[in-house]
């Protein structure tokens, strides 16, 4: 059987089927394609469009096709192009003209931009779930890191002291955030384009709110121009998967150099690591680089989708088939980089001591030293300047803050007390920043407490989640 027979007098060139078939990566939708299937039959069968008794035959035989092709026993074609027209050549092969009858009132362009938007909702719960397990992980290591004290860095340079906890739990708002973007962006493809047919709607009675709602949508969509060349909500969810990508990949950086030998702030795992095939001393962190290098293809994924649905007429063209192989990257990359990455975060090891100690170099408390002398009454500024020649002297004489004795202390200024050695111990640095958000023990224990609660609730959004009932 050949779909275009009727207008076409020659076969198509063996070139162009080859250049313009899909199936190759898009016979991944074909459950999500039986499914609409399945719901604009009962739809023409309740409309009385055609015979009840053909659309049980047809429903009957798609379950069988699915059966089929799940247990590996269908081989698709590029001479049928697409998912589409395939399972439908293989439903009339079957059924005969019964089976030709699936496709009244229907076209490929609202075909396709349902399977899309049933195969994105479903997907789009697994990567909120992978999110919402790295939440999980995040927050037990920060409840057992309260006082693994560290430096924090701006410019890369020793800043200010901080804790374990308030470092990592800056990437719990990032994913936090990212599974707040995902939530809404899949909002965007809760809308059945079924019934737009080719691009102007159909001229059969359908009842779109039926189709719509078996299919679990909230609603049909509203202008069947628009719904047959939507691909917004996928660029939405790629910005999202990018900027997941963004946040994986600047915290691979940081597990790069905090595992360096140098550093030695964490350890990987054995099992997430590499060795060299020269150097036998080696452990290498390549499942973080490669986390790190992949984010360019995510990038490259959105740019691409882009630049290719920008210049596009309405309603529905050929370019939009390019639609999938970056989405499909983009969203296999995502979720396999956060497979790895939530393996690695959970089995590596935070270095206590060897934090500490990098903290305790540095000059990390010269704020507080400062601080201390404004507490006393001294304006920020001229304590800034007091400390600063503190630390030019201190380098000068190769010692520290807590090492220089009260006598020189009370030389730079006579505020100077006792208690500043306490006053500027690495803990009471952390402790006294109880700013909301800050890295004291207090604000930290909320912020933990904060995101046990999110994820709780969100937990619902994942476990309770149904795409529908149809199959
Ligand atoms: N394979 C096509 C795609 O992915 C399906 C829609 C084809 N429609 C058409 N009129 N050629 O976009």
């Amino acid at each position: 059987m050949q779909f275009f027979s009727g207008r076409f007098k020659e076969k198509a060139s063996h070139l162009i089927l080859d250049f313009h078939s899909s199936i190759n990566f898009d016979k991944r939708l074909y459950k999500y394609d039986i499914m609409g299937s399945i719901a604009h039959v009962r739809g023409l069968g309740k409309q009385g469009i055609i015979p009840v008794s053909d659309c049980e035959l047809i429903e009957k035989t798609l379950r069988e096709i699915l059966n089929d092709i799940e247990e590996g026993k269908i081989t698709f074609s590029i001479e049928y192009e697409d998912i589409h027209m395939n399972i439908e050549k293989i439903l009339i092969d079957r059924i005969g003209d019964v089976g030709k009858k699936l496709h009244t009132g229907r076209s490929r362009n609202d075909q396709v931009a349902l399977d899309m938007k049933l195969f994105t909702k479903d997907e789009i719960v697994k990567v909120q779930a992978q999110l919402l397990d790295l939440l999980e992980i995040i927050n037990g290591i920060a409840k057992e890191n309260i006082s693994t004290y560290m430096p924090g860095f701006t410019h890369l340079q020793k800043a200010q002291p901080v804790s374990f906890s308030h470092y990592i739990l800056a990437y719990a708002e990032m994913f936090r955030r990212d599974f707040i973007r995902l939530k809404n962006a899949a909002a965007l493809a809760d809308t059945s384009p079924l019934g737009s047919a080719a691009l102007a709607g159909t001229t059969y009675p359908l009842d779109r709110n039926f189709t719509s709602s078996i299919l679990g949508f909230s609603s049909p969509t509203w202008n069947s121009m628009d719904s047959v060349s939507d691909r917004d909500y996928l660029i939405e969810i790629m910005n999202a998967f990018a900027l997941i990508m963004v946040h994986l990949s600047r915290f691979c950086e940081e597990i790069i150099i905090y595992s360096s030998n140098d550093f030695g702030y964490i350890e990987l795992s054995d099992s997430f690591s590499t060795g060299s095939s020269i150097m036998p001393q080696k452990k290498n962190p390549d499942a973080a680089e490669l986390i790190r290098g992949k984010s360019g293809r995510v990038f490259g994924d959105l740019m691409a989708l882009l630049t290719t649905m920008k210049g596009i007429p309405l309603a529905y063209n050929k370019d939009m088939q390019e639609d999938k192989e970056n989405f499909f990257d983009s969203l296999d990359t995502v979720k396999g980089c956060l497979a790895v990455f939530n393996g690695m975060i959970h089995t590596m090891t935070v270095k206590k001591e060897r934090l500490l100690a990098a903290a305790a170099q540095g000059f990390i408390n010269a704020t507080d030293v400062a601080d201390y002398l404004t507490e006393k009454g001294m304006s920020f500024r001229d304590a800034y300047k007091i400390v600063g020649g503190m630390v030019a002297y201190c380098i000068d004489n190769n010692t520290t803050f807590e090492e220089i004795s009260i006598e020189t202390y009370k030389e730079f200024s006579p505020l100077f007390d006792k208690d500043i050695y306490e006053m500027i111990s690495i803990k009471n640095c952390v402790e006294k920043r109880c700013t909301l958000g800050g890295p004291g023990k207090e604000s930290i224990t909320a912020h933990i407490k904060f995101l046990d609660e999110f994820i709780n609730e969100s937990e619902s959004i994942v476990t309770d989640y149904k795409l529908n009932d149809i199959l």
